[in-house]
């Protein structure tokens, strides 16, 4: 594995003039920060050795290298989920290459179902802590030490100094905001009324499929992450009979999107 990862930054390395240090993962519908990103060089996950390929609608997949804020930044447009099929190692393998590209801090965003009674559609939550409900785990296995410790703990894994800036920065903006816990599961289903119930039992506060595994293996190599997820839909919706799709969802994420961009480029520029 280890070959694998030097292998793939070694690529890139040889692709790109500055190194980044700070990762970015662009959610479903949340895309449009990238336009942002100056002086962009964009690699397509295709040309990348050993990197898998993005398969659902409305997740491109490139590399995008350049300047956002102050800082040199690499973004994921498109992510892999374990629901397209690829095992968790697949999953997080670019998350492994950015720490080898020199990534220190890693921002991740998402589309998330709200389950806190007091979320609506189309709010911002800055991810506070989370609750891996895949059936499937991305350290498991063999764990290599140059990559970071066997057992890792994760008592604050979303970098609190990040949780406070990103909320000084949203007052000063005017943006309202929501804080809470996301809960990852697999997909490809939304969650059943049984299934949002059981999950605000955990005190979880939104839900999504994805993330999760990412954020386990950045903070299992040492990353502080920063995580946000827009709020596409809740569990209970104030029509019991509207259902959520996932052209909704993009629409949603799409519409909220500026807010999200601004409040990631000024936490970026005071990292
Ligand atoms: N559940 C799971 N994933 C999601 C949802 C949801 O309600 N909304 C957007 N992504």
């Amino acid at each position: 594995m280890l070959e694998k990862f030097n292998q793939t930054a070694d690529f890139i390395k040889s692709k790109i003039k500055i190194e980044p240090e700070v990762g970015i993962i662009l959610g479903s519908g949340l895309g449009g920060l990238a336009d942002r990103i100056e002086n962009k060089f964009v690699l397509p996950y295709a040309e990348i050795p050993n990197f898998p390929v993005s398969t659902v609608e409305g997740h491109s997949g490139n590399l995008i290298f350049g300047k956002l804020g102050n800082k040199n930044v690499v973004a994921m447009q498109g992510r892999f989920h374990f629901y397209e099929g690829y095992g968790m190692k697949e999953v997080t393998f670019p998350v492994r290459v950015l720490h080898f590209l020199g990534v220190k801090n890693l921002i991740v965003s998402n589309a998330a179902g709200g389950l806190n009674p007091h979320f609506r559609q189309g709010d911002l939550m800055i991810i506070t802590d989370h609750i891996n409900f895949f059936p499937e785990h991305p350290l498991r296995g063999k764990n290599l030490k140059e990559l970071g410790v066997r057992f890792p703990d994760m008592s604050k894994v979303y970098y609190p100094e990040f949780v406070k800036i990103a909320e000084e920065i949203a007052k000063e903006n005017g943006i309202s905001i929501q804080k809470g816990v996301y809960i990852g599961s697999s997909g490809p289903t939304l969650e059943t009324k049984a299934e949002y119930r059981m999950f605000r039992i955990y005190e979880a506060d939104a839900t999504g499929m994805s993330t999760v595994p990412e954020v386990i293996v950045a903070h299992h190599q040492g990353m502080k992450v920063f995580g946000m997820s827009v709020i596409t839909n809740v569990s209970e919706p104030v029509d019991p009979n509207q259902e959520t799709t996932h052209e909704e969802v993009q629409d949603v994420a799409g519409t909220v999107e500026p807010q999200m961009t601004k409040i990631i480029t000024e936490l970026i520029n005071k990292m």
